[in-house]
């Protein structure tokens, strides 16, 4: 599915094996004889579980997932549209997660309300990530502790009870509790504006983390301008690597974060597309640069993509920057229409790819037999003031 002749962007980290050989380490894990299975023996033994199991089972996707895995999966969207589908969830017993673990941690939250957990009398749903290893690298450049010690340091030179903290849901369940406890928000990159003009009604400031560009990208909808956006870098000496006047001067602090896959678009694939394909329509995730997202035709998040490019006429010409799993299911479903990619590297998203049908298949067979493996349970304090952010951000329309 991809070309392996041309480099990919963000290759994934070497695996521990806790002092065996790698491949010892292989042999020995779980997963060892899913991996001997051919793909139409996977298939037809995740279908035998989905049978067996019927209603009590949701299996949701992320747009990133690769198309063997969306296949098996009972609904698919992006990060706000799942997170809405964990929230309704009614009948289901267990939510397999094939996205990233963020995401799962955002369902468990959800889909185990109070409200929710009473209406079922009392029986929690379980959320199973089916490799744990599916993380996001954004969401690991912000911990919490680098986010309150930024918090602490600021409150030197503003009043923090004037800012409100926004955090991308693409981050751990412990940053969504801090923006719960401090008056904040939850967004994701189809609600960011609405999620800003909700914040700047109740505070002057926003402190807003980790994607730097997201915050960026839409702050400048909004007539702030770059000189009042200092970038926080969690690794600066002092005050994020600011002077305290830039801090006082600010109207959005930014995370120095950013996604491995979406930065790599750059300003001069657009130039390219536009000189070699004339009246070719450039179309990008916010999670881009600004150099890339200022100059793209339009710019929203994977859900809207998608529908841009169902809802145009045949023969509508496409340079789009997203992930390429995505880009390259697109194409797919629409040959009526001449889709590009907008980078010449492979900009596909590491993390999300660990999901496969072995994995998948691993997971589903345990939960038949009765054994729940890699479960993401979010603690309850964690739960309770991760929860506020996020129904905050449900209510914003
Ligand atoms: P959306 O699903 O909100 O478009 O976000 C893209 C992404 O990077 C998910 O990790
Ligand atoms: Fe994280 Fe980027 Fe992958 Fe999304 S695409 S999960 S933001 S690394």
């Amino acid at each position: 599915m991809t070309d392996s002749s041309i480099p990919i962007a963000n290759p994934p980290a070497p695996k521990r094996t806790g002092g065996l050989k790698p491949a010892e380490a292989e042999a020995k894990h779980p997963l060892a004889p899913y991996k001997t299975l051919s793909d139409e023996e996977l298939r037809s033994r995740i279908q035998a579980v989905r049978d067996s199991l019927g209603e009590e089972l949701l299996i949701l996707g992320h747009h990133y997932q690769q198309d063997e895995v969306i296949e098996h999966t009972d609904l698919r969207g992006d990060s706000y549209q799942l997170s809405e589908m964990a929230s309704k969830s009614e009948k289901c017993r267990t939510i397999v997660f094939c996205g990233v673990h963020f995401m799962a941690e955002t369902a468990d939250i959800l889909a185990n309300r109070p409200d929710r957990v009473a209406a079922r009398d009392g029986r929690h749903v379980d959320v199973l990530l089916p490799d744990m290893a599916a993380g996001c690298s954004m969401a690991d450049m912000a911990g919490i502790a680098q986010v309150e010690a930024a918090w602490e340091d600021m409150s030197e030179v503003i009043d923090t009870e004037q800012v409100i903290p926004v955090t991308y849901i693409n981050s751990a369940a412990s940053l969504k509790a801090f923006c719960g406890r401090h008056g904040g928000i939850v967004c994701t990159s189809s609600n960011a504006k609405a999620v800003l003009e909700w914040a700047f009604e109740r505070g002057q400031r926003v402190f807003f983390f980790p994607d730097q560009h997201l915050g960026r990208n839409t702050a400048l909808t909004m007539d702030i301008t770059e000189d009042q956006m200092p970038v926080w870098d969690p690794y600066a000496l002092e005050m994020g690597g600011n002077t305290d006047q830039q801090i006082q001067d600010s109207r959005v602090i930014l995370w120095k974060g950013h996604c491995s896959v979406h930065q790599m678009f750059r300003a001069e694939h657009v130039d390219g597309f536009r000189k070699n394909h004339p009246g070719i329509q450039i179309l990008v995730h916010p999670e881009c640069p600004r150099e890339v997202n200022d100059i793209a035709d339009i710019s929203g998040s994977t859900g809207k993509i998608i529908n841009t490019v169902k809802s145009a006429p045949a023969g509508t010409k496409w340079a789009i920057g997203t992930e390429l799993h995505l880009v390259n299911r697109l194409k797919a479903e629409h040959p009526e229409q001449e889709i590009h990619f907008l980078s010449p590297v492979v900009c596909m998203c590491a993390t999300m790819y660990r999901i496969d049908l072995p994995h998948l298949c691993w997971t589903l067979e345990n939960l038949r037999d009765g054994e729940l493996v890699n479960q993401i349970r979010v603690n309850e304090e964690t739960t309770k003031w991760s929860l506020i952010a996020l129904e905050r951000m449900l209510a914003v329309k």
